[in-house]
């Protein structure tokens, strides 16, 4: 390159410009103009803006840039046993808008990730059905499908905070939901293929996988708002995500969301399979459980500033962000609190606002740099909005893993670190 304006060394003209430029910058008093004026990173040209970068061959399947390499699904080791059942989180605190990445998705699995070739999948539906069948994925994908947007929240999301708070980061402490598009099948078309007999009531979707996922589901559900899903935001599932094929049922706790869908009986009444009795019941105070605990309830979470998102610019203007939810339909409002639940303010929902699906939130404000304990509170369309941490304890008793949709705090310091608190 021979153009002068692209040396390494500024020329004459272009020194003298950069103070000219520098002085605006001073007199104009603003730290973010000062420090455009004298930034290197402007006068100077930079080595990629000087040569040629890769081809197009170069990421035949594109992958984020090298500097968002911290942005991963996590998990916590002593969490549970072995990695095969276990889980990892969607690190809510480093995205925006509603949807989730899908590499991005948290995982949860109870028999590790089954390795299916499609060619080799089958959907079998039997039971109380007039002809059982069995349905390739070719089958399948010539039914009239539908592209819908939903949440997945495990039930046991936010479970290690009913006994104080534990983990420090909104990934740990909510990233077990992700929020996709998905294409799929209505369950109903599939049922009907079948012919459902008149005493039909339940059906019982199995997973291909090691464990053999399965869950009760109720027919008026199944014949709802209920997929066969085969793609998620465009593309094929992911295997951890259940390749080649899963059920999605939408606003319900995820583990209904069978994986490797392979099977699906029809019956006259519930199961009672091992992830309805001793899994996935909340055990109250009285030694009673609650069951068949299945719409997952109003939740939000502040995902920025938050312990793994702490603000780095000092005091001035900033956004709040953050996530709602509601298996009941959509988010009607969040509020926002900066003093640990005393006062709230009504945050901007932006983006779609769809039915079971994220919401996003903003709330832009001047910080003044001293202490917040900062809150957020989601409302759904039929009214129903989150309870406090204290409120769901006295109403559920402390023995519950799943359904904690109580209120999150952050306690913010005047040095921009983030903390996981809760206030009584
Ligand atoms: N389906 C099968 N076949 N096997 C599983 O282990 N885990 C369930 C559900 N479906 C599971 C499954 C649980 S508990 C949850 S929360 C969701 O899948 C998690 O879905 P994800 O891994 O896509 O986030
Ligand atoms: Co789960």
């Amino acid at each position: 390159m021979t153009d002068k304006t692209n040396s390494k060394t500024p020329g004459l003209s272009r020194r003298s410009l950069l103070k000219a430029g520098f002085a605006a910058g001073a007199v104009a008093g603003t730290a973010g103009a000062a420090r455009a004026a004298g930034d290197p990173l402007i006068t100077e040209i930079q080595d990629w803006n000087r040569y040629l970068g890769d081809g197009v061959q170069a990421r035949p399947y594109g992958t984020p840039s090298e500097y968002e390499a911290n942005v991963v699904r996590r998990d916590v080791e002593w969490l549970t046993a072995s990695t095969e059942s276990s889980v990892n989180f969607t690190p809510l605190h480093e995205l925006d808008g509603i949807i989730t990445p899908n590499g991005l998705c948290f995982e949860r699995h109870h028999g590790g990730i089954a390795d299916i070739n499609p060619a080799d999948h089958r959907l079998m539906i039997n039971g109380l059905v007039d002809s059982p069948l069995v349905f390739t994925m070719e089958d399948l994908k010539r039914f009239p499908r539908e592209n819908r947007v939903y949440f997945l929240e495990c039930a046991a999301n936010s479970g290690m905070e009913w006994r104080g708070s534990q983990l420090n980061g909104c990934q740990y402490t909510h990233g077990m939901v992700h929020c996709v598009m998905y294409t799929g099948v209505p369950l109903k078309l599939i049922l009907e293929e079948a012919g459902l007999k008149t005493n039909a009531k339940w059906v019982m979707p199995e997973g291909a996988d090691a464990s053999a996922m399965t869950r009760s589901i109720p027919m008026e559900k199944a014949l709802d708002d209920c997929l066969v899903a085969f793609k998620m935001n465009g593309e094929a599932l992911r295997p951890e995500q259940g390749y080649p094929l899963r059920l999605v049922v939408p606003g319900w706790e995820g583990n209904m969301w069978v994986k490797w869908l392979r099977r699906i009986e029809v019956g006259d009444e519930p199961w009672h399979q091992r992830e309805e009795t001793s899994k996935y019941t909340d055990l109250l105070e009285n030694g009673k459980a609650r069951r068949f605990t299945w719409v997952m309830d109003p939740k939000s979470v502040i995902t920025s500033p938050s312990p793994q998102a702490p603000i780095s610019h000092g005091k001035g203007p900033m956004v709040i962000s953050g996530v709602a939810w509601s298996g009941n339909g959509r988010i009607k409002r969040v509020d926002v609190s900066l003093d640990g639940g005393r006062n709230w303010k009504t945050a901007r929902l932006d983006g779609p606002s769809l039915s079971k699906a994220m919401h996003r939130f903003y709330l832009d404000i001047d910080w003044d740099g001293s202490d917040m304990l900062i809150q957020s509170r989601a409302m759904d369309e039929h009214g129903f909005f989150q309870p406090t941490k204290n409120e769901l304890r006295a109403a559920r008793g402390e023995n519950s893993i799943y359904h904690n949709n109580g209120i999150q705090t952050w306690y913010v310091k005047a040095d921009g670190m983030v903390e996981n608190v809760e206030v009584s």
